[in-house]
């Protein structure tokens, strides 16, 4: 929590990811012996308390640049190791908060700075896999993207329908309808080729086309079941060991069969030529975007484009720590002609604020989780307030372009 002199206070939470990247910002936990098993995070409170607070007295909290740049200068690594990227991005959402409870106007609209707001097209998870459910998928997302609807409230409604539509075909099935982290479904699937049918099966039975109406997008989440010694990728419920070609000839294999429009970390995060191979072979079908690849750090990102890996990026505000930070990469992205992302992380809060920066940056797509649970549910429930009080002003942001990068 921050407060200035006019009495205003912003106050802001931040959320934690179980399939982590290994180059993403540290989140600094208690450690082994310690309370919570080891995920206490009363030193991460002391470094706001003790170091950054006393730092922070007196500057402007309007000035978000100069209030981010003092964080990363305090922190002194290139990781946010010393003070904990959960310690500095929790007070630089508290003070764009509070710096836009003085003006007495919605984040979103402080955050703005001449832009104009968009409405992201959201991707929703409808089947989870790999570390985010108990089943026996390698993949960790198999999401909708509601590609056709025109309107925000209508490509939610697009993706609950959709929801729904697969709680009655895994039921009929005899499969479990138990919710994975993100609240989506996480039954005990065949393999991979069954989840994509069910998605297909689950979007008709809902009156949609795939292909037309919607598409489908996944999260291969890759750095999970790479081999680095091997350079293989273990797909256990495929029953194979594959090499990184030969993983981009089964994701070619996908898209061909199945209406994929956006494939996520879809090779390993330090796994370069293979995602050269990738994008040389799908980029100018199909979205393709880093997450483990490029954790929202403006090096990596710089490295991706340089190379022309990828055409995407995924961007989650507590893989480098600010909000600025954050910025910067979506801005650089969207001058390099990448899609950009905003995502919420398995381990969610009830904070909206994710919802905010999304529709000022124009960020233009946001990956939240299911439609159901609370932490998931502020988010969108924030972008439906938003979407209302634009009224004829709001805009859906257009499904992504291929092929023009
Ligand atoms: P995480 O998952 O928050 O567990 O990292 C989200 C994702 O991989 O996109
Ligand atoms: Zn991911």
């Amino acid at each position: 929590m921050v407060g200035v002199d006019s009495g205003a206070w912003g106050m802001a939470s931040v959320p934690s990811g179980a399939s982590v990247g290994r180059h993403e910002a540290v989140e600094l936990r208690d450690g082994v012996g310690s309370r919570y098993r080891g995920l206490g995070v009363r030193q991460a409170i002391s470094n706001v308390t003790d170091l950054i607070e006393p730092a922070l007295r007196g500057l402007d909290a309007s000035d978000q640049e100069a209030v981010d740049q003092l964080l990363v200068d305090l922190d002194g690594t290139a990781d946010k190791s010393h003070l904990g990227a959960n310690a500095t991005l929790g007070v630089s959402l508290a003070v764009a908060r509070v710096a836009a409870a003085s003006r007495g106007i919605p984040l979103w609209r402080h955050l703005l700075r001449g832009g104009s707001p968009l409405l992201p097209r959201p991707m929703v998870n409808i089947l989870s896999g790999g570390m985010h459910a108990g089943g026996n998928l390698d993949l960790q997302d198999f999401l909708i993207v509601p590609s056709g609807a025109d309107t925000y409230a209508e490509a939610l409604h697009t993706c609950v329908q959709i929801h729904w539509a697969m709680k009655d075909l895994l039921r009929e099935r005899g499969l479990s309808t138990l919710r994975a982290d993100e609240g989506g479904f996480g039954p005990a699937l065949k393999g991979h080729v069954e989840a994509l049918e069910l998605m297909v099966t689950a979007a008709e039975r809902a009156g949609f086309k795939p292909g037309h109406d919607v598409g489908i997008a996944i999260d291969v989440a890759a750095s999970h079941f790479y081999d680095v010694e091997k350079h293989r990728y273990g797909l256990a419920s495929e029953k194979r060991s594959l090499t990184p070609a030969e993983l981009v000839g089964l994701l070619e294999e996908w898209v061909d069969k199945y209406p994929i429009c956006s494939i996520e970390d879809g090779l390993a995060e330090d796994d370069w030529d293979g995602w050269k191979v990738l994008t040389d072979s799908l980029a100018n079908r199909v979205q393709l975007v880093g997450d483990d690849l490029f954790t929202t750090n403006p090096q990596r990102l710089g490295l991706g484009i340089e190379r022309g890996v990828a055409n995407a990026v995924l961007v989650k505000m507590n893989q480098i720590g600010t909000l600025t930070e954050t910025l910067r990469v979506v801005d650089m992205a969207q001058k390099a002609g990448y899609s950009t992302i905003a995502s919420a992380r398995s381990g969610e809060t009830e904070d909206s604020i994710l919802a905010d920066i999304t529709v000022a940056s124009g960020m233009g797509q946001i990956k939240i989780g299911s439609v159901t649970q609370s932490e998931r549910l502020a988010k969108y429930n924030q972008l439906t307030r938003i979407e209302d009080e634009l009224g004829e002003e709001a805009t859906l942001a257009p499904t992504p372009a291929l092929g023009a990068r």
